[in-house]
C-alpha cells in the first residue's frame, strides 16, 4: 500500500497562514454555508475515510466533523480515550499508525495536550487537522469565528472584535487572534489580568492590532462583535478544581444590562459550550437580532468541510 507524502495538507493551527490562504479557505468554506444549512450532500468524497481522534470531551467540534464528512459523502470512524486500546497502554501514537494503516484518509485530533496534534503529524503521512489541542490552538473554530463576522460584514479589516474571558487558557482566543489580525481586525482581549496574559499582545501577525483591557465597559462602545468565553476550569490547576471568582459575572459577563448598553448592530458571539447566568446571560445568547452563536455552529460544518475537502483531496487513494 502506498501513500502520498507530498502535497500533504494539515491545518495545525492559524499562526503562520498568509491572509491569502485563509481567505480561500473562507471563500471555499463560504460556498458550503449553504450545502452546510439545507442538508445537501455530495460525493465529492465518496469512498473515504475520516478518523476522529477525540482524547477531550466535545459536542460542536467532532459532530460537525462528522457532519461535514457525511455531506461531502465521505464516512467517519470515531475514537476516544473511553472504549480504545489507550485504556491498555498503547501510545497516542501507535493508534494514530494503525489507523493510517487502516487506510483512513485523514485524522482529526483533539487533545487536552498542547502540541498533540503536530506530534500525530510528524508520525503519519496522512493529512492531521487539529480540533483543538490544550491551550494552544483550535483553527476550525477561528475559521468558523471569522468566516461568521465575514459573512456579516463582507469584509473584517478595521472592524473590532472584543474577546472577553479566560483568554490564557483559550485555544480559541489564540486562534482567533492570529486570524483576525492577519485579515486586519482589530482585537481587544478583555478579562480578570490574571487570565489575561500581556504575552498575547505579542499574538498579532498584522496589520490588525491586539490591545488588552481589564474593564469590560470600557471597551464595549467600540466593538463591533463581542466573543465570549467560558472560563475553563479543567485547565485551572493540576487537579482541575478551581472556582469561578464571585464577583466575575458583575465584572466580566455579559448580562442583559450590560448587552441592552451596546449599540445594536453588535454581534454576540460564543464559541460553545456556554455556562448560562456565568459569563452570558440566557437571554443575551438567545437574544434573535443580535446573536450569531448557532450561525456561528452552522458555519462550522461548512468550514470543516473545506478543511477536509483541501486535506483530503490532496492524498491519492491508496493502490495496492
Ligand atoms: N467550540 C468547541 O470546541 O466546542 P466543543 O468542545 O463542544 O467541541
Amino acid at each position: 500500500m502506498t501513500h502520498a507524502t507530498t502535497a500533504r495538507y494539515n491545518l495545525l493551527g492559524l499562526d503562520g497562514v498568509p491572509a491569502g490562504e485563509l481567505a480561500a479557505l473562507l471563500d471555499e468554506a463560504d460556498g458550503f454555508v449553504a450545502a452546510a444549512a439545507s442538508r445537501e450532500t455530495s460525493d465529492l468524497l465518496a469512498g473515504r475515510v475520516i478518523a476522529n481522534l477525540f482524547f477531550e470531551d466535545s459536542t460542536r467540534t467532532r459532530c460537525s466533523f462528522t457532519v461535514a464528512a457525511y455531506r461531502l459523502g465521505a464516512t467517519t470512524v470515531d475514537l476516544t480515550g473511553k472504549g480504545s486500546s489507550l485504556s491498555k497502554g498503547e501510545t497516542l501514537l501507535d493508534t494514530a499508525l494503525n489507523l493510517e494503516a487502516m487506510g483512513v484518509d485523514a485524522l482529526v485530533v483533539r487533545s487536552p495536550r498542547s502540541g498533540t496534534p503536530h506530534l500525530v503529524a510528524d508520525a503519519v503521512t496522512c493529512p492531521v487537522i487539529n480540533a483543538g489541542d490544550g491551550r494552544h490552538e483550535h483553527p476550525t473554530q477561528g475559521l468558523l469565528d471569522i468566516l461568521t463576522l465575514r459573512r456579516r460584514w463582507g469584509d473584517i479589516a478595521g472592524r473590532t472584535v472584543v474577546i472577553v474571558g479566560d483568554i490564557a487558557n483559550s485555544r480559541v482566543a489564540r486562534s482567533n487572534l492570529h486570524g483576525l489580525t492577519t485579515l486586519g481586525a482589530n482585537v481587544v482581549l478583555v478579562g480578570p489580568p490574571a487570565l489575561v496574559p500581556v504575552s498575547f499582545m505579542k499574538i498579532t501577525a498584522g496589520p490588525g492590532r491586539v490591545s488588552i483591557e481589564h474593564d469590560l465597559d470600557k471597551t464595549l462602545a467600540n466593538a463591533d462583535a463581542v466573543m465570549m468565553l467560558r472560563i475553563q476550569l479543567e485547565r485551572h490547576g493540576t487537579d482541575g478544581g478551581g472556582s469561578i471568582p464571585p464577583d466575575y459575572r458583575r465584572r466580566y459577563g455579559l448580562t442583559a444590562d450590560r448587552a441592552a448598553s451596546l449599540p445594536p448592530e453588535v454581534l454576540i458571539m460564543h464559541p460553545g459550550p456556554m455556562n448560562r447566568g456565568v459569563e452570558i446571560d440566557a437571554s443575551v445568547a438567545d437574544d434573535p437580532d443580535r446573536s450569531v452563536i448557532l450561525e456561528q455552529v452552522t458555519n462550522g460544518v461548512a468550514v470543516r468541510m473545506a478543511v477536509l475537502k483541501r486535506a483530503v483531496s490532496c492524498q491519492p487513494i491508496a493502490e495496492n
